[in-house]
C-alpha cells in the first residue's frame, strides 16, 4: 500500500474514521467468498459466451455495444425486455438512463426501440468525467472510494457510437452531477427508467427528482443493487419512505427491477 492510501485509510474522510476500516483487499475477498456472487460469475461468462454467437434478435443488438458497457448480459437483457414491454404495452413517456458512461446500455436501448419503429427521446445523464466521490452514507465506503473517476467517458464518445449506429435522433446528453441537472431535466413522462448511479446520493438523487415523472406501469431498472451497499440503501429507504409494496424483480446478482405500481397515478401527476 503507498503511503498516501495508508493515511487515507486511518484519518479517511469517512466520518466514521473513528471505527477501524477494513482494508478494500479484504473487502474484495471477502465478497468473491459469497457464493452467490461466484455463481453469478460463472453464469455470466456463460451468457456472454453464447450471446457472442446466437442469432436472436437480443444477441444480434448486444454484439453492437458490448465493447461499450460494463453492464452483465442479464441486466442488458432486461433492459431490452423493458423497451419492448413499454412500447408493447404503450407505457406513454420517454427512455431515461441515469449514469451512461461509454453509452453501451442506453444504445441498447435505442436499439431495440429502433427495431420497434418507436421514436421515443432518449435522454442520458452522466457528469461524463468518470465517478464522483461516493460519500459517508456509502457503507462499503473504503471499495466504493477506489472507482472514483474510474467509468470516465467524453459526451463526443457516447455521441460518436450513438452516430455510428444511426441511433442519434432525439438523444439529450445531459452533462453534470445529477444533483445538478435533474432537478431541472426536462423529461415530463418516463415509461422506462434506468438507474446505474452505483452510489447512495446518485440513486437518491434519481430517485427522489424522477420517481414522480415515471408514468405508473413504467419500469424502474436499477443496475447496482446487488453490488453497492449505497446503492441498495438509497432504493430500500425510499421505497420504505414512499409506502411502496410492489416487490424488486430480481435480475440477477445485482440488478433489479419494478414496475411502478398503477396506484402510484395520482402522485405522477403533480407535474
Ligand atoms: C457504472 S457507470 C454506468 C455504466 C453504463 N450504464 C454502461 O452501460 O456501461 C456509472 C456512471 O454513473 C455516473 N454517475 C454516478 N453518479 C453520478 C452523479 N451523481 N451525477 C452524474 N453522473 C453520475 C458516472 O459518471 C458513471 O459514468
Amino acid at each position: 500500500m503507498q503511503s498516501g492510501q495508508s493515511d487515507r485509510y486511518q484519518a479517511g474522510r469517512n466520518p466514521d474514521a473513528g471505527k477501524p476500516l477494513r482494508h478494500p483487499f479484504k473487502e474484495i475477498v471477502q465478497r468473491f467468498s459469497d457464493p452467490a456472487l461466484v455463481a453469478d460469475t460463472v453464469m455470466r461468462t456463460a451468457v456472454k459466451t453464447w450471446d457472442l454467437i446466437s442469432p436472436a434478435e437480443f444477441s444480434v443488438l448486444y454484439r453492437q455495444i458490448r465493447t461499450h458497457t460494463m453492464c452483465s448480459n442479464a441486466r442488458l437483457r432486461a433492459l431490452y425486455r423493458g423497451v419492448r414491454y413499454v412500447i408493447h404495452n404503450d407505457v406513454q413517456g420517454d427512455l431515461v438512463e441515469c449514469g451512461c458512461a461509454r453509452g453501451g446500455s442506453a444504445a441498447l436501448m435505442a436499439l431495440t426501440q429502433q427495431r420497434l419503429a418507436g421514436h421515443r427521446p432518449i435522454w442520458l445523464f452522466d457528469t461524463f468525467e468518470g465517478l464522483p466521490a461516493p460519500t459517508a452514507a456509502d457503507p462499503d465506503y473504503e471499495i466504493a472510494d477506489l472507482f472514483t473517476g474510474t467509468c470516465q467517458a467524453s459526451v463526443e464518445e457516447v455521441q460518436n457510437l450513438f452516430d455510428r449506429l444511426h441511433l442519434a435522433d432525439n438523444v439529450h446528453l445531459i452533462k453534470g452531477l445529477f444533483q445538478d441537472t435533474l432537478p431541472l431535466a426536462e423529461v415530463l413522462e418516463i415509461a422506462l427508467l434506468h438507474i446505474d448511479g452505483d452510489w447512495y446520493d446518485s440513486v437518491k438523487t434519481c430517485l427522489e427528482n424522477l420517481y414522480d415523472r415515471v408514468t405508473p406501469g413504467g419500469i424502474i431498472q436499477f443496475d447496482d443493487y446487488g453490488y453497492w451497499k449505497g446503492a441498495r440503501k438509497a432504493v430500500d429507504e425510499f421505497l420504505e419512505k414512499r409506502g411502496i409494496k410492489s416487490p424488486l424483480q430480481r435480475v440477477d446478482y445485482s440488478g433489479r427491477f419494478l414496475l411502478k405500481p398503477e396506484a402510484d397515478r395520482t402522485s405522477s401527476t403533480g407535474r
